[in-house]
């Protein structure tokens, strides 16, 4: 029997806590690596206008760092102040003004900052990114372990250090709210900070925030009651995990089960399911799970069985039937998408449109939506 449309599940709008999107889409944060001191800029502007327009319930926009030093690169944006806070309020309209709901990642690179922007090679900043100006600086991690052989050795941090980032990220957290986001993530995936404390393989301290499962799990959770702290009831909290390191004693699935379920005790809404990224690129470790169509909704799927949260999928999903039958097989509640959208911004509509839920070209923008409504009257006269 065809399914009837009230039935498609990726349009149905979600209401997470007392914000509803009006979709299931949530376009994944991207770094533009293009930020100066922290702040965007005329490319910013474009990138997110674009993804504005495409149609999509929720965008978060890229990592932003809530130290300067926790940044990737030198091109990251940056939430470390109120000056970086108030210049993304422009994005939180710019979202709004499209039906979209304004969210953002807040993070911490921690030994894998201070490195090349991806074209610059993705390697530590080097002589030739001194001579654009761009010097390395001291970076941070559980423990003085480097991220792969040719990277900095990171400084341990003290545990005054770490109560320092817990209160950063929820004076970030509270910046957010006050110039407009509705939706935070926790970026706790891909080898930066709080992944390392949660992976054995990077985290190899003594005291209270190493050793034990309940001990690596400690920071996170603090960062977590912290933000839960500073951000407004009504607001939705996510948090992204990488849900295994796929490497040989690493962090594993098991484990994002039972950081799953705390999370969602401490008030997070939906787990964002990534994975790998512990180690850097050339390192053995940094090996992760075989890469194909959907392979992380497996991760999705089992936390969000076996911890009762809402889960998100990631990595691979192109085509709307695929986005669909994730979400009709209840292997996750929001679908995400990240470089088909630098592909085709407008992925959602497109969607829609595969899906026969489209509302015709008059949901569109009115400045491209006309036209198109008036080019496929014609064409269908023709055919
Ligand atoms: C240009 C670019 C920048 C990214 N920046 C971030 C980021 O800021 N935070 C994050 O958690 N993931 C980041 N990612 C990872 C994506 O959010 C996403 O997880 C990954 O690309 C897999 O999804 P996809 O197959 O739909 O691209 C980035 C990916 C790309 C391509």
């Amino acid at each position: 029997m065809a399914q009837k449309l009230t039935d498609i599940l990726l349009f149905k709008p979600i209401k997470l806590r007392e914000i509803s999107a009006a979709n299931r889409i949530v376009i994944s944060p991207m770094c533009q690596y293009s930020a100066e001191l922290g702040l965007p800029n005329q490319w910013h502007y474009q990138h997110i206008s674009g993804l504005a327009a495409g149609g999509a319930g929720v965008i978060i926009m890229e990592a932003s760092a809530v130290q300067e030093q926790g940044r990737i690169t030198h091109g990251d944006l940056g939430i470390w102040s109120d000056a970086h806070a108030e210049a993304l309020q422009p994005y939180v309209e710019l979202m709004r003004s499209h039906g979209v709901v304004p969210g953002i990642q807040i993070g911490h690179a921690g030994r894998k900052a201070s490195m090349q922007r991806p074209w610059h090679g993705n390697g530590p900043l080097d002589d030739s990114d001194v001579e654009r100006g761009e010097l390395p600086w001291d970076i941070v991690a559980p423990s003085a372990l480097a991220s792969g052989e040719e990277f900095m050795v990171p400084h341990a941090l003290t545990v005054e250090q770490i109560k320092q980032l817990v209160r950063d990220f929820a004076t970030a957290a509270a910046r957010c709210d006050r110039v407009g986001f509705d939706l935070i993530e926790i970026h706790g995936a891909h080898g930066y900070l709080l992944h390392t404390f949660l992976s054995p393989l990077s985290n190899q301290r003594r005291d209270g925030y190493g050793g034990s499962l309940e001990n690596r799990m400690r920071f996170v959770l603090e960062v977590v009651e912290a933000v839960r702290a500073s951000w407004p009831e009504q607001k939705p909290l996510l948090f992204r995990i990488s849900g295994v390191d796929g490497a040989e004693d690493g962090w594993d699935l098991d484990d994002s089960v039972l950081l799953a379920r705390a999370l969602k005790q401490r008030g997070v809404d939906v787990i964002d399911c990534s994975s790998g990224g512990i180690a850097a690129a050339s390192s053995p470790a940094a090996k992760g799970l075989p890469r194909g169509p959907g392979f992380q909704v497996p991760i999705a799927a089992k936390i969000r069985r076996e911890a009762g949260v809402m889960t998100q999928a990631i990595g691979l999903i192109t085509d709307a039937a695929q986005a669909e039958e994730i979400l009709q097989a209840g292997d996750a509640d929001l679908i995400s998408i990240a470089r088909e959208a630098l592909y085709n911004p407008f992925w959602p509509k497109h969607a829609a449109q595969q899906l026969g839920v489209d509302r015709g070209f008059e949901q569109w923008p009115e400045q491209a939506g006309w036209w198109l409504q008036r080019r496929a009257a014609a064409m269908a006269k023709n055919s």
